[in-house]
């Protein structure tokens, strides 16, 4: 049997592991897609082993490389990424919500697929938790505890920016692991916002805020609220891909090699495509759903 794995999207700390366990595992044949989606198309695709999948089992990022591959959704470019696929007896997707989209589109004509929530955002719907969403939220969680002593020392305020898209889970998760003073992430109410910055000012105390990315420029934002604060003095950083490239937690390791255990189980059960999910404390698969097409979804981000 020959199997195809893809990392599409964004890279997720764990995607390695993943690999690297179904390289070890699988009885088969296993291949590695380079790139994403964008791997299908090109039929970019080499035995796993030439990506060296077991010397970086342990970091983050992919061997098998990730894009965001536009073109997948373009008749044209998706009838060759299925015509590549029929070469291999099942492909799997790892990626987010919108790599779950082209899983979704690959499943519906006909190449049996298995999809991976993997992404820091942990922005798919079907799934509570995706591979690399633990470490990313480590990573702000890092970077803020790493920064706020000094803050302290100097009665500031900091704000921190941190990934998720348009989706909030690790701005929330992050701010209530570290107790932050104030997380934005839909509605920016500069006021209220200032006014915790005063309050815990006048107290001696630093302020630490983590704002979501893609709601206002991290500038603009210290702008609205330096106006408000004056004399105060506020400070930014920005996580950035650090949520990404940071080693995976031993968790999202453990992680990594629960999903490769389920995508097996599902191959050598002759299923036909599934999405291995974590719901309630464990990881299953749920059948269907990678059936359920609806147009506005024919789009790959
Ligand atoms: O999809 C994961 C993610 O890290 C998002 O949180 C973020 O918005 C985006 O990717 C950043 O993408 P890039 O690395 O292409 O700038």
């Amino acid at each position: 049997m020959k199997i195809v794995i893809l990392t599409s999207g964004g890279d997720a700390p764990g995607m390695n592991k993943f690999i690297a366990q179904m390289a070890r595992t699988f009885k088969g044949q296993v291949y590695g897609c380079k790139a994403g989606f964008r791997g299908l198309i090109n039929n970019d695709i080499k035995p796993i082993e030439e990506y060296n999948p077991f010397a970086v089992e342990n970091e983050a990022g992919s061997c098998i490389y990730c894009s965001r591959c536009p073109e997948f959704a373009t008749e044209k470019s998706f009838l060759k990424a299925v015509k590549n696929a029929s070469a291999y007896d099942l492909v799997v997707v790892l990626g987010g919500n919108g790599s779950f989209k082209g899983a979704k589109q690959l499943a519906a004509n006909g190449v049996r697929t298995i999809f991976v929530p993997a992404t820091i955002d942990n922005d798919v719907d079907v799934s509570e938790y995706s591979l690399g969403f633990h470490t990313a939220v480590k990573a702000c969680c890092d970077c803020y505890y790493n920064i706020m002593p000094s803050m302290q020392a100097f009665n500031r305020c900091c704000v921190f920016m941190v990934m998720g898209r348009r989706h909030n889970a690790i701005a929330l998760n992050t701010a209530s692991a570290v107790q932050a003073d104030y997380v934005v992430t839909d509605k920016v109410e500069y006021d209220k916002i200032a006014k915790v910055v005063k309050a815990n000012h006048n107290k001696g105390r630093a302020t630490g805020i983590i704002l979501r990315e893609n709601l206002v420029p991290l500038d603009e934002f210290m702008k609205n609220i330096e106006s408000r604060v004056k004399g105060l003095e506020i400070r930014g950083v920005t996580v950035g891909h650090a949520q990404r490239g940071t080693a995976p937690t031993r968790s999202e390791l453990a992680f990594a090699k629960k999903f490769a255990k389920c995508a097996i189980k599902v191959i050598k059960s002759g299923n036909d495509s599934v999405a291995c999910v974590y719901k309630e404390g464990k990881v299953i698969t749920i059948k269907n759903v990678l059936y359920v097409i609806n147009p506005c979804d024919l789009v790959c981000e």
